[in-house]
């Protein structure tokens, strides 16, 4: 069942045997030293297969166990995550002139983001090393995700959001009952706050990034475009990215499925950013290997982020997949909210529409062609930020008097 071969540091290359390390390289420290699961292709080849997946009937991400870093498989939770809607979206191709454009709703998981993915194999990590008390730091999301897992697994759960968390993700938290730590500052500085509270009392951390099996759920999302779309690979994959863990992910479930000669061709990937909080693009552009840490500042509260923890292989993600890091503004990000919504039917959030407001971008400004297709990864629904998606709205309610001919005469109906 569990194919893991160990663990490796993304810096300096070191190898640890799985058990041997819960989070990052001592060496290298917490952002250079994130660390890559291995795992035995050979004997995964043997049963994952493009036949094997055709009949295996189990429509969650748990269809590709074998490629999971899975010990005990009676933990896996029941709450059913992956397998969301891929939905061709025949008018964003007709704007853009485009061969094709998929967009993909991770708004659609149990707790309505992307982070499902993570926290649903994080979850089964934690209850395999008998965990008791798990905390994480998170905008949001990430946390409102692992509280639901956390307490159909009867651990006790201590969140940390910064101050300005959407009250939508703050009551998800409350009524799964974690303990929630509102900090007084940002998510980096929670983040911080969260590690030391761990291991000063030993609980087990879901923050993203330090805990190399996050990304092994996230990668989840690529498997399940590489067979939904056929085994016919885009050109691009647009994400929106904050600490860098979705988009490493995803490249990794390319390479992995790649690897294992499931697909003959692997997509490019775009980054997508806020303008008020691109560490990344900043260190892109500058062809550095570190993000130079900033206060950051964007209405996409989700990848609000100053200090990418999953730097280096969100950094290595676009870099060897001859992709590109883009920074959108606030508006570009609320435009995307308001087309997808009227294009395509989903309400993503700001940060799940700003992958969206990349595509447009690239495609305005030439990069890419009428030939090419592309993958909109949407990572959170609109209604986790109500607030936020508001903003989006331009017009207001009619106000009815019950009187048709006052309705008649507000609708200009004569
Ligand atoms: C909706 C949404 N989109 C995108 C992201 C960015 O993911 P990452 O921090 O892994 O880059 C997040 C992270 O919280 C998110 O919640
Ligand atoms: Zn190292």
């Amino acid at each position: 069942m569990n194919n893991v071969l160990g663990l490796k540091c993304v810096s300096c290359g070191q190898a640890f045997r799985a058990n041997e390390i819960d989070y990052t390289c001592p060496k290298c420290g917490p952002i250079l030293g994130t660390l890559d699961v291995q795992y035995d292709f050979k004997s995964i080849a043997s049963i994952l297969t493009q036949d094997s997946l055709a009949r295996n009937h189990n429509y969650t991400h748990w269809r590709y166990l074998p490629i999971l870093p899975i010990q005990d498989a009676s933990f896996i939770p029941r709450l059913a995550v992956g397998w969301t809607p891929i939905y061709r979206a025949k008018k964003l191709e007709q704007e853009w002139g485009m061969e094709g454009v998929w967009v993909k709703d991770d708004g659609r998981n149990p707790t309505a983001s992307y982070k499902d993915r993570a926290s649903s194999v994080g979850v089964v990590k934690a209850l395999e090393k008998g965990a008791k008390t798990v905390t994480a730091a998170s905008t949001g999301n990430a946390a409102s995700s692992w509280s639901a897992f956390t307490r159909i697994a009867n651990l006790k759960t201590i969140i940390f959001v910064p101050q300005n968390a959407p009250r939508a993700k703050l009551a998800q938290l409350l009524l799964y009952g974690a303990t929630v730590i509102q900090v007084k500052g940002t998510y980096d500085e929670a983040f911080e706050f969260c590690c030391q509270a761990a291991e000063k009392w030993g609980w087990y951390n879901r923050s993203t990034a330090i805990n190399p099996y996050l990304g092994e759920g996230k990668k989840t999302g690529a498997f399940e475009i590489c067979e939904q779309l056929n085994w016919q690979i885009p050109d691009y994959v647009f994400v929106s990215v904050g600490d860098g863990c979705i988009i490493q992910g995803l490249w990794k479930g390319f390479q992995e499925f790649y690897e294992l000669m499931l697909i003959d061709k692997l997509p490019i990937m775009i980054g997508v950013q806020a303008e008020g909080s691109a560490p990344l693009v900043k260190a892109w552009l500058a062809g550095a290997k570190q993000a130079k840490p900033l206060s950051p500042n964007t209405i996409a509260d989700s990848i609000s982020v100053g200090i990418p923890r999953d730097q280096v292989k969100a950094l290595r993600a676009v870099r060897e997949s001859g992709g590109q890091f883009v920074e959108v503004s606030d508006a570009e990000i609320l435009l995307a909210v308001s087309t997808l919504a009227r294009k395509t039917g989903i309400l993503a959030e700001p940060a799940g529409a700003a992958a969206y407001a990349g595509l447009k971008k690239l495609v305005e400004s030439g990069v890419i062609g009428d030939r090419d297709t592309a993958v909109v990864s949407v990572t959170g629904n609109g209604l986790k930020d109500i607030d936020g998606v508001m903003k989006a709205v331009s017009d207001q309610p009619v106000v009815a008097d019950k009187s048709l001919e006052d309705l008649e005469s507000k609708l200009s109906l004569a």
